[in-house]
Parts: structure tokens; C-alpha cells; sequence
């Protein structure tokens, strides 16, 4: 079987134990706003740690719960799998869809290939370098529309100091004025999937952490779309960004970055 197809599939084993959970409660909170963890993504993380190692056993770990976090030296060489087990833990706490699982594959420090699964949905978008991107098989392109004629997603950098997420709020605002409407959906990685489909226009948040973009950037890149930071630097894919993932037809446009004066 080929490594893509193993790593949809460990990713579909995730989407079980988010399908099977019940009597989802925080069991820890990180430190800024309303950041809660629950057993569920501890156990995930768990699950596909050990499934991917055996995969790919020479390949390093980026995973948001526990272990390692950070990003080192030894992974700009080689594969490291940077995993998101639950992204948007808050919807998957409080019953609201989409939460997905995400897992991207960097090698030498680069997106190689991205997965994300919407178990909910059944929803299989992955993305491999060169190779285009799919959803349950088929492929997938970003939208040829203007931003006027396109639906904008945005993330609300919820768990910052609130000089932060109220920049979100004012650049929402501006593309609110110049797009069909505004969405959130709580799943950075599903709003990737979204510009990456086709759905959306384009999707922007400040401070996103490596394993709620790297999959989605695969994905996005490979559908046509081109991602950066608000100021339309290429990402290092070594940390924390600001991302502007956007349609084929918005970078054709241009001008789409948010205004300076508004980023902090
Ligand atoms: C969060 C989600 C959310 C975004 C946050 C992320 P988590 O990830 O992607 O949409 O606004 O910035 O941290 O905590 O649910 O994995
Ligand atoms: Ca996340
Ligand atoms: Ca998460």
C-alpha cells in the first residue's frame, strides 16, 4: 500500500475514536482563553503516533498534545509528521461540526503530503507534493472567483491576548465589505479544505500554530491556491504563523493581503 493511502487510513482509525467518544468534558486547560483539552485528543494523538511510526519509523514528531511540541533542528532534515489529533476541540466539546484530525508530512522541512479527515462528514481531503489535491478521491481546485464573488473564512486567534483577536475581528470586517460574507467555522484545518475545494475564497487567521496549517498549505497549494503570512512572505513551516490561504482567482486578482495597519 502506498504511504499515502496508510496515512489516510490512520487517519480514518482517528476519526473513529472521535466517532466513538461520549460524555466529551475538558480534562485540562492551557494556559490564554478557553483553551481546553479533553481525553479525546490525548488519545488520538496516541493512536496515531504509534500508526504513523509504523508507517514511516524513521520520521520525527511535531504533535500538539504532549510530547514534542517544538520545532528542532533535526527536523529541517528528513520526514516529520506534524499532527493536529482534533482540530476545533471546542466544536467537538460542544456537539458543533466540523472538528477534523490533521496530519501533514514535512520532509526536509516541507510540506511532502497533508491529510485531513472529517469523520462526521467522511470527508477525505489530502494533497500530495506535485500530485494535486482530492476529496474522497476526486480532485479538487480552489474557486477561479474575484473576492466579490467569494465567501471568506476566518479564525478568531481564540485563545490570544485580545489586542489580537480583535485585529481579526477589524480585518474580518474589511473582508466583509468586499466578499459575498464572512464565516467561522471553528476547524482552521477544515477552513483550509474549504479554499482548497473550492467553497470559500480565501481564509485568514493571526498566530495559527504549525499543526493547524501545515496539512491544510499542502492542500491548499496543490488545489491551485497559494498561502502565506499577512504580509505575503512564503511560510517557514517552523512555527507559529499569521495565514492567508487563497483562491486561484483571488491571487490572480491581487491586493487580498490583509491592510498593514490593521495586522498586530
Ligand atoms: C483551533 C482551531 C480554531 C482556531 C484556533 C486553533 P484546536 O485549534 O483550529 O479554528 O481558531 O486558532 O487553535 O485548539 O481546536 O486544535
Ligand atoms: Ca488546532
Ligand atoms: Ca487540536
Amino acid at each position: 500500500m502506498e504511504l499515502l493511502e496508510r496515512i489516510r487510513e490512520a487517519a480514518r482509525g482517528a476519526g473513529e475514536i472521535m466517532k466513538s467518544a461520549s460524555d466529551i468534558r475538558p480534562s485540562e486547560i492551557k494556559s490564554g482563553h478557553a483553551n481546553f483539552v479533553t481525553e479525546y485528543d490525548a488519545l488520538v494523538q496516541e493512536y496515531l503516533e504509534e500508526k504513523l511510526a509504523g508507517i514511516l519509523p524513521e520520521a520525527t514528531f511535531v504533535a500538539e498534545e504532549e510530547g514534542q511540541e517544538v520545532f528542532k533542528e533535526q527536523d529541517k532534515t528528513g520526514f516529520t509528521f506534524v499532527i493536529d489529533p482534533i482540530d476545533g476541540t471546542s466544536n467537538f466539546m460542544k456537539g458543533l461540526r466540523p472538528s477534523v484530525t490533521s496530519i501533514a508530512l514535512l520532509k526536509d522541512g516541507k510540506p511532502y503530503l497533508g491529510v485531513i479527515y472529517d469523520p462526521y462528514s467522511d470527508s477525505m481531503y489530502y494533497a500530495e507534493k506535485g500530485r494535486g489535491a482530492y476529496l474522497n478521491g476526486s480532485r479538487i481546485m480552489s474557486s477561479e472567483a474575484p473576492l466579490s464573488g467569494s465567501l471568506v473564512s476566518m479564525g478568531t486567534a481564540p485563545y490570544y491576548e485580545k489586542e489580537v483577536s480583535a485585529s481579526a475581528f477589524v480585518i474580518g470586517h474589511r473582508y466583509l465589505q468586499r466578499s459575498i460574507d464572512v464565516r467561522r467555522s471553528g476547524s482552521a484545518a477544515y477552513d483550509l479544505c474549504l479554499v482548497a475545494s473550492g467553497v470559500t475564497g480565501l481564509f485568514f487567521e493571526p498566530r495559527l500554530c504549525l499543526w493547524d496549517y501545515a496539512a491544510g498549505a499542502c492542500i491548499v497549494c496543490e488545489a491551485g491556491g497559494r498561502i502565506t503570512d499577512f504580509l505575503g512572505n512564503p511560510l517557514s513551516f517552523t512555527g507559529k504563523s499569521s495565514i492567508v490561504a487563497a483562491s486561484q482567482g483571488i491571487v490572480k486578482e491581487g491586493g487580498y493581503l490583509p491592510p498593514e495597519e490593521l495586522i498586530r
